[in-house]
């Protein structure tokens, strides 16, 4: 069941929506060669608790910190460590969650370390794009795969592929509510969509092919071959205005 959120209860997700955006534009200031996806943990932490906010991820299934933060061929669910020291030319994925008077924000961001190569930088360019381009069919009266479809195409046409093992999902009262929603398919599939939904929208996009594996952590998720892959998520509301991103400033 797809749970649609009042007036009311937007406003409340877009504060919370706010401090995950603060928590990336912290983390943006942050990230060069040298710093631990350890110390930007600590200081993800520290500024959700600050607000009063509570970090959606830690505890989640026994995940054991406030961010997870994936570094090049990492996709998704990279542990904070002392170890992982960041260098010059690599790219890095954090992903933020925050609860807000009990509704959760839920964002994802990669970012360059210093400079990167261009076909680096067009991975980046393209993951975000082809979360924009979801987020454009967000609408009233569309249906939940014309998002997927429309992440797909972009990412596809631009020569990447699009993870299939992970998806986005609605978000509120829980950070994981229905419908799940996929990265590629075709359009015009799935439930209408309605006013008051409320969705984490994340492709995730490899530079090889679609293939992806756990490490024995049970959190870490990598492609398989070994290239680098983006990740971008925003939580949006869909409203009869159109779709408002909850996670901004
Ligand atoms: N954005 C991710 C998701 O939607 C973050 C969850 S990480 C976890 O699943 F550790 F909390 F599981
Ligand atoms: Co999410």
């Amino acid at each position: 069941m797809i749970i649609l959120k009042s007036a009311e209860e937007l406003r409340t997700m877009r504060a919370a929506g706010k401090v995950v955006a603060q928590a990336h534009a912290l983390v943006g200031e942050m990230i060069k060669p040298g710093v631990t996806t350890w110390d930007l943990d600590r200081a993800v932490e520290d500024f959700i608790l600050k607000q009063n906010a509570i970090p959606a991820f830690k505890g989640y299934q026994g995940y054991p910190a406030s961010i997870c933060a994936s570094v090049n061929e990492v996709v998704v669910h990279g542990i904070p460590s002392k170890d992982v020291i960041l260098t010059e030319g690599s790219i890095i994925s954090v992903d933020i969650g925050a609860f807000v008077d009990g509704f959760c924000g839920d964002s994802a961001w990669t970012y360059p370390v210093g400079e990167v190569e261009p076909k680096v930088q067009d991975l980046l360019t393209t993951t975000e794009e082809a979360l924009f381009e979801g987020i454009e069919q967000a609408r009233v009266g569309n249906r939940l795969s014309d998002i997927s479809h429309a992440v797909q195409r972009h990412a596809e046409e631009q020569g990447f592929s699009v993870v299939r093992d992970f998806v986005g999902h609605g978000i509120g009262r829980q950070m994981h509510e229905a419908p799940q929603i996929p990265n590629f398919g075709p359009p015009g599939r799935g439930p209408r969509l309605k006013s008051g939904m409320t969705l984490a929208i994340e492709p995730m996009v490899n530079v090889g092919n679609y293939h992806v594996e756990v490490l024995t952590d049970n959190w870490t998720v990598v492609t398989r071959d070994k290239c680098w892959s983006a990740h971008f998520e925003h939580t949006i509301a869909i409203t009869d205005e159109g779709p408002v991103i909850l996670t901004v400033l």
